[in-house]
């Protein structure tokens, strides 16, 4: 079967069951209780397992094929892949998803209706006979289901405990499942089923999960409001099934990528163990490298910057192995974008980021790996014969160069070494520790206060936002929690996509509380943070919620510009600048996004003047709520944090058409000036502007001016005059700069010229003032130059800091100077010049510079 196969197939089946076909989501999820990447088919939907969310379709099922990544986190395939045949960090998931409408009843047999009819009738045309099934120990209800009503005979069916229990992460929704299995038969490996047979014959390729608790962050588990289904069939694993292969990479598609990845390398499949694992890593590897630079994932070093970067080390460092010296990343990837374009359309829109940003990691990863080999081969190096490679060092190829220890240790074993193991394990566990009391303290929130906000948003709620029509409304009150207080209704934004939450005040018969900050509890149900003691208001009275319009006014300004200046980023850079991150409250706007150079100030330049010609056109803003779809059709660019499937909001601001939830101006005048204020780098090929509209682009001209003001007292002139004075006191404070040194130099030969009365036998050996080395050096050789001089020696603190020994004696004379300074030198701990007529020494410890210069008379009078 082919992928496009597949996707028609199941779409037709599950469409005619009744379910929504949801387009995959992005692969960075949305829900607090979410993992690093999207690991699942079910991720997009978690808000409406938990009863946080309505769940939009009708009747409540969906479909989609979901892409996803496993490499971090609970669910972590990335060591994996290459050696097992069985593992991709990157693949797709089918899946069908009840919200409390069907069960087990309906779902186990469609699982069979679909996986056994023939493929002309709308099935995958798998042999019944080739199925098991597995169910959780406690599911006597699977069980029966399977053997009474599919007839599956009872003795292909197993229970499991833990490989029939599934959880999304440490926290989310989890459940009993029932997976099903193929059997490849005899020739791979032994019977007894899934449970005790072989991994190699009996394969799983459906899970069906029966969604019905959710695991706190304490690790309790709680009910679901509903009961609900979550499947996911392996689309890699099933293609490959339908071709007789247990190998994910004899699938369709991921086999075209292998294929790719011979003609990119030069390799062949089939040839040594390292070359097949090689090949297979770069087709994995470099695919979840092109989707999750699509989906706005740079590499860093930090989360999931830092999990992409090991990706792409990896595959770069397989090429190295196999001797390829030529840039892997960038072609496999474009191979990639051919292959996968079609069903996503992303990855074609994206290439010049995607290849951009592979191209300048493998360029540097390269350089990397050659230093990395370099430091090996010097830790071999200064080995004896049958030493270990301590297990420090190959940790440290591991975690700054990227050296798995495999390779390490071939390279170690290339030149009779074995590596410890047992230091690595022990660097590694610690890193680990490191890495998981790092990711603990996220999640949702525990305990009471989450249970509080579920049933308020199931009784009440969700809070209707009524904020961009009014600054003050009537409200009746859901709850209060702590400090916070949830509205049925209200006018405060609650801080979501970088704008912050509003301020404002509540106020009641008889009370009020200012509020400091609004946030979306759970998402949709929004709760206002009270000023710590102040009074509440009690549950189910009305109160008035009234925002700070003039500090709102503000946001709006910053968050519209925001807009702007990335349509703006894009025209003068180019399409590859992407949101990384925004910030907007009422004092300026920032905004990261992915480019890979400083700005210069003409592109700057360029971007204000574009911004700030939009803004003064005046045109007024729509922003309307439309399908997906619909925004689609504008053109609406949507980057990562915007959800997928829903109904979407649309701002159309001037020439830029973005997806956005926040609020904003009506007319691009409201804006007023907008003026960049900072550029910087904060991580690789990420940069962060930051600027100021209306009033504060005001304020910041006052303060500049206000400041020139005060520079031009200070200088005792006028603004207009600034420049000139400041150049003028400039340039006579170079003139007078010099003047001083030629005083002293002076002053210092004068003082030097005293000392030749010192001469003993044409030698001088003494200790002087000096303000710097150089000073001590004319001293001498100014010296040396009088008449019956033949050497001169010199010793001085220069400015008070470290000591400077100078010898200098007749040019082509007897004296040698290097010679004479060497033992003086290790008196002040310090090594200097060897010159034969000049020699100068440099050193720390100034309580040696009497024996040194007494070193040196010694010196002269054996000479
Ligand atoms: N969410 C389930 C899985 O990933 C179906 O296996």
């Amino acid at each position: 079967m082919r992928a496009h196969e597949l996707r028609s197939a199941w779409d037709r089946f599950f469409e005619g069951r009744g379910h929504t076909l949801v387009p995959s989501a992005g692969l960075i999820p949305h829900h607090p209780s979410a993992p690093m990447f999207t690991n699942s088919g079910m991720m997009p939907f978690v808000s409406y397992f938990l009863g946080e969310e309505a769940v939009p379709y009708d009747p409540p099922r969906a479909a989609s094929i979901q892409k996803c990544v496993r490499a971090g986190g609970k669910h972590n395939d990335l060591d994996a892949i290459g050696r097992s045949t069985r593992h991709l960090s990157f693949f797709e998931m089918a899946g069908n998803f009840s919200f409390g409408d069907y069960f087990k009843a309906e779902m186990i047999p469609w699982a069979w209706e679909f996986t056994t009819s023939s493929i002309e009738s709308g099935g995958l045309g798998v042999d019944g006979d080739r199925i098991w099934a597995t169910v959780h120990t406690t599911d006597d209800e699977a069980e029966q289901i399977w053997a009474d009503v599919v007839g599956l005979p009872r003795e292909r069916i197993q229970r499991l405990d833990a490989d029939n229990f599934w959880e999304m992460g440490e926290t989310g929704p989890c459940g009993p499942s029932s997976e099903l299995f193929f059997d490849f038969g005899p020739d791979f490996g032994a019977d007894g089923g899934p449970a005790h047979g072989s991994e190699w014959r009996y394969i799983e390729f459906w899970n069906l999960v029966f969604t019905q608790y959710f695991r706190g962050a304490d690790g309790e588990l709680s009910d679901l409001p509903n009961k609900n289904v979550d499947t996911g069939l392996g689309f890699e694993r099933t293609l490959a099934l339908t071709e007789g292969s247990s190998s994910l990479y004899d699938a369709d598609v991921i086999s075209e990528l292998v294929g790719a990845a011979q003609e990119v390398t030069g390799h062949r499949l089939g040839r040594s163990d390292l070359g097949d694992i090689a090949l297979r890593l770069l087709a994995d590897h470099t695919r979840s490298t092109a989707f999750l630079i699509a989906d706005g994932v740079i590499p860093s070093n930090e989360d999931r910057g830092y999990v992409l970067r090991r990706i792409m080390r990896r595959a770069v460092r397989f090429a190295y192995l196999l001797d390829v010296s030529h840039a892997v990343l960038a072609p496999m990837i474009q191979r990639c974008s051919a292959v996968m374009g079609d069903a996503y359309p992303d990855l074609v829109s994206n290439s010049e980021l995607i290849l951009g940003v592979a191209e300048r990691e493998e360029g540097q990863f390269r350089k990397t790996l050659a230093k990395g080999s370099a430091l090996l081969d010097g830790e071999l190096d200064d080995l004896s014969d049958g030493d270990t490679l301590p297990g420090s060092v190959a940790f440290k190829l591991h975690d700054t160069f990227g050296f798995p220890l495999e390779v390490t240790e071939e390279m170690a074993q290339l030149r009779g070494h074995e590596v410890d193991h047992q230091g690595f394990d022990t660097e590694m566990a610690e890193q680990r520790a490191r890495a998981k009391a790092a990711s603990r303290g996220t999640g949702v929130e525990v305990g009471d206060e989450a249970d509080a906000y579920r049933r308020m948003i199931t009784e009440g709620g969700p809070t209707e936002f009524v904020g961009r029509e009014t600054p003050s409304a009537e409200a009746t009150v859901l709850g209060v929690v702590g400090d916070w207080v949830v509205l049925d209704s209200t006018p405060f934004y609650a801080e979501s996509g970088g704008q912050v939450g509003d301020t404002g005040s509540l106020s009641w018969p008889g009370g009020g509380a200012r509020v400091i900050d609004t946030t979306n509890a759970l998402p949709g149900l929004i709760r206002h943070r009270l000023v710590a003691g102040a009074d509440t208001p009690a549950v189910a009275s009305r109160v008035t919620a009234e925002i700070d319009n003039d500090r709102r006014d503000a946001i709006r300004r910053n968050h519209t510009a925001t807009h702007l200046l990335h349509w703006a980023l894009r025209q003068v850079l180019g399409d590859h600048v992407k949101q990384q991150g925004s910030l907007v409250d009422d004092a300026r706007l920032r905004f990261d996004f992915s480019h890979f150079q400083a700005i210069t100030p003409d592109e700057l330049r360029r971007i204000e003047d574009l911004v700030n010609g939009v803004v003064l056109t005046g045109a007024s803003v729509s922003h309307d709520e439309m399908t997906r779809a619909a925004a689609d059709e504008r053109g609406a660019i949507a980057f990562f944090g915007d959800k997928y499937g829903d109904d979407v909001r649309v701002l159309e601001a001037g020439p830029s058409v973005e997806l956005c939830g926040g609020t904003h101006v009506s007319a691009l005048g409201q804006i007023g000036a907008v003026k960049v204020v900072s550029e910087a780098s904060i991580g690789s090929n990420i940069r962060r502007l930051e600027a100021t509209t209306g009033l504060n682009t005001v304020e910041r001209l006052r303060s500049d001016e206000a400041m020139l003001g005060e520079l031009a007292t200070e200088l005792g002139t006028s603004v207009d005059e600034l420049l000139g004075s400041v150049r003028k006191r400039n340039d006579e404070n170079r003139a007078l700069r010099a003047e001083v040194a030629q005083l002293r130099s002076e002053g210092a030969r004068a003082r030097a010229m005293a000392l030749t009365d010192l001469a003993v036998d044409g030698v001088i050996v003494a200790r002087v003032e000096a303000e710097t080395r150089d000073e001590v050096r004319d001293q001498a050789l100014a010296l040396r130059d009088r008449p019956g001089i033949r050497a001169v020696a010199l010793g001085a603190v220069p400015g008070g800091k470290g000591v400077t020994l100078v010898v200098a004696t007749q040019p082509d004379g007897p004296l040698h100077a290097g010679d004479l300074m060497a033992p003086a030198a290790r008196a002040i701990s310090g090594g200097g010049g060897k010159g034969a007529d000049l020699a100068m020494a440099g050193g720390k410890n100034a309580d040696g510079l009497d024996e040194a210069l007494e070193l040196l008379r010694v010196a002269f009078e054996t000479a």
